[in-house]
């Protein structure tokens, strides 16, 4: 897979978690035993990105079905749905994570089985969603790495890398497909404020792992594209509405617009785990709000007055007319995406 690193590695009883907030100063793995472990290291962020978020859950609904004692089905799946719908809420806007906990609750109740059996089954479910989310990336590698050409410059926003899922990554795999098979690509990498995603995360994964990457605050893009440093954007997504909106980390929408002024490529990469076919468009995707502070500091330090006013949406969407093609495991999809889409998830 090429990184030298692990994001989430499931074990016999736990599964270990890299603490991303602590990086790029830490390498620290956080031992999640419990469902509540599992809310918690999503809900402050220790791991974060849509499929890792995803993952991540799907291992603590078998943690949460391991601390259920009863052998009666009804009561065991009344406790586990409960479970479920407490991960759900960790986070409302990435697709995945809905995804993931529904997946295994169905595959919970599907067929006879006692508790027991069925708590150990869930162990196995969880590892085949993380070993798919790795191969659905190294997939979209193969299919992405195509759109992008020898000697481009790309620019990246947040973190769509093998931090942001179980391995290789959505965006950033694609970039590490393009890279191996010989391309020579630069990266600029938007440093993504208030929790910089791109300083911490992006840069420091892309250093690791050898490529030429740059860093760059998020009001430098546009001038970037202006002197021609640019080739092309390309960034990750939390959902993706049946008409190919896309919500990601917020800057995005600015980077899409840009990048349409510029005559530049804007790609998605995503896996169809992210795709939700409930929503018609954008504009019923719900937009979390985060915490004040990671806006009002820097590293724990105020950079603002006391008592000013704040907004923290986490995440923004853009319109599926500014999005140049959505790279998925299963192909490239190009405009107008409904069709594409619906194809995608197998709906007639
Ligand atoms: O708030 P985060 O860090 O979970 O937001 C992550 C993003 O917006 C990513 O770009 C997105 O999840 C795609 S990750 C493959």
């Amino acid at each position: 897979m090429n990184t030298s690193f692990y994001t989430l590695l499931p074990k016999r009883d736990h599964v270990l978690i890299l603490d991303q907030r602590l990086l790029p100063g830490k390498m620290h793995y956080i031992k999640m035993k419990t469902y509540r472990d599992a809310y918690a290291v999503i809900k402050h962020m220790a791991v974060r990105g849509a499929p890792a978020i995803g993952v991540t859950a799907a291992f603590g609904v078998w943690l949460g079905a391991r601390s259920i004692k009863t052998n009666d089905r009804t009561r065991y799946f009344s406790m586990l749905g409960k479970m479920g719908e407490h991960l759900i809420n960790a986070r409302p806007t990435a697709h995945n994570l809905s995804w993931a906990v529904n997946r295994m609750l169905s595959f919970a109740r599907a067929g006879q089985a006692g508790p027991a059996e069925i708590t150990r089954r869930l162990y196995r479910e969880a590892l085949r969603i993380y070993h798919e989310d790795i191969d659905a990336n190294m997939k979209m590698g193969g299919f992405g790495a195509g759109l992008i050409k020898n000697g481009w410059t790309v620019l990246t926003h947040c973190n769509a890398g093998a931090l942001a899922t179980a391995g290789y990554g959505t965006a950033l795999g694609v970039l590490r497909s393009a890279k191996n098979s010989g391309k020579k690509i630069r990266i600029f990498a938007d440093e993504t404020r208030p929790f910089l995603q791109g300083a911490r995360l992006t840069a420091w994964e892309l250093q690791q792992d050898g490529f030429d990457v740059t860093l760059i605050t998020d009001n430098m893009a546009g001038w970037m594209m202006k002197q021609g440093l640019i080739n092309a954007c390309i960034v990750g997504a939390d959902r993706i509405a049946s008409n190919g909106d896309v919500a990601n980390k917020v800057g995005t929408y600015s980077v899409a617009i840009l990048a349409h002024a510029h005559n530049i490529p804007f790609y998605v990469a995503a896996p169809s785990s992210t795709f939700d076919p409930a929503i018609t468009s954008g504009r019923e995707i719900v937009i979390e709000e985060r915490p004040d502070k990671e806006v009002l500091t820097i590293a724990g330090r105020a950079i603002a007055p006391d008592g000013i006013k704040v907004r923290n949406p986490a995440f923004d969407v853009t319109p599926a007319k500014y999005v140049t093609a959505i790279i998925t495991e299963k192909g490239v999809l190009f405009p107008p995406y409904k069709k594409g889409i619906k194809k995608l998830l197998g709906i007639p």
